[in-house]
């Protein structure tokens, strides 16, 4: 392909329409995790977190939902559904996407570990994410270019990193984690969403497991949102977990 050829290709991807495929949708069909980045190697199935569905699909374009929040506990798939998310926008609605962790070192090291891996490991993404080897390829550890857009990856200890672009797409994970002001500049979650204003249909996804009751991040976001909750059954109490129950709505 000549480079002429390419600048059309890329343009074209740039102006398709988003499709309607959803976010778990996609990763049902395409995403797999391998034995380095998962404890459960093999095809992702979303019914084997199925409250991770209604979350992932709000990240999808076709719905008009513009800011996620998911508090949750740990170790329960807050960052693989970024990560789904992730693989989605580089297959299917290419944009430019910053994505936050609390320091620029779990940045490399979420990159290294978990973004290189979802890219080697699905055949889609590593059509579209060219081998950090060649050449003038796009891919770093802290970025990775696609057709129709790049993926950043900085730490919100990094007031330079988060300011660096204007983004469509912007993915804070564990928020409770960082710092409540970044190189004096203030609050490292601002910094990062004022990155999207000029995107009328920007998507903001905060993650995190809340921290301390009145000072948490994530709980603030939850508490400005629906407050929508996945309700677990307890068979030992025979009672659904949560509070202002009324178990009869949920049998
Ligand atoms: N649907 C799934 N199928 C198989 N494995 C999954 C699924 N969802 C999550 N996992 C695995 O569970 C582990 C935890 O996932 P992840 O790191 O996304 O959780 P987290 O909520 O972000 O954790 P932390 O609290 O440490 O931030 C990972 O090894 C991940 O691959
Ligand atoms: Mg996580």
């Amino acid at each position: 392909m000549d480079a002429m050829q390419e600048c059309l290709a890329h343009a074209a991807l740039a102006l398709r329409p988003d499709p309607r495929l959803n976010v778990s949708e996609w990763a049902d069909a395409h995403r797999y995790l391998s034995q380095t980045a998962s404890g459960e190697p093999g095809p992702w199935r979303t019914e084997r977190t199925p409250y991770l569905r209604e979350i992932m699909d709000c990240l999808s374009p076709s719905s008009p939902v513009e800011k996620t929040v998911f508090m949750k506990g740990a170790q329960i798939g807050g960052t693989e559904a970024g990560n789904n998310w992730i693989g989605y926008v580089i297959h299917h609605a290419p944009g430019p996407m910053l994505a936050v962790q609390p320091t620029v070192e779990m940045a490399k090291r979420w990159s290294k570990q978990r973004i290189a891996s979802l890219i080697d490991s699905t055949p889609v993404l590593r059509e579209r994410v060219k081998e950090a080897r060649s050449r003038d390829s796009g891919n770093t550890v802290q970025s990775k270019e696609f057709p129709g857009g790049i993926l950043v990856m900085t730490g919100a200890n990094s007031a330079v990193g988060l300011r660096s672009m204007p983004v469509r797409y912007l993915f804070l994970d564990e928020v409770d984690a960082y710092d409540f002001d970044v190189d004096g500049e203030g609050d490292p979650v601002s910094l990062a969403s004022q990155r999207t204003i000029t995107f009328g249909n920007r998507k903001i996804f905060l993650v995190s497991t809340p921290t301390i009751q009145g000072l948490s991040r994530i709980e603030l976001e939850y508490e400005q949102s629906d407050r929508r909750r996945w309700w677990v059954y307890c068979p030992s109490n025979r009672v659904w977990s949560g509070t202002n129950l009324d178990p009869s709505t949920f049998q």
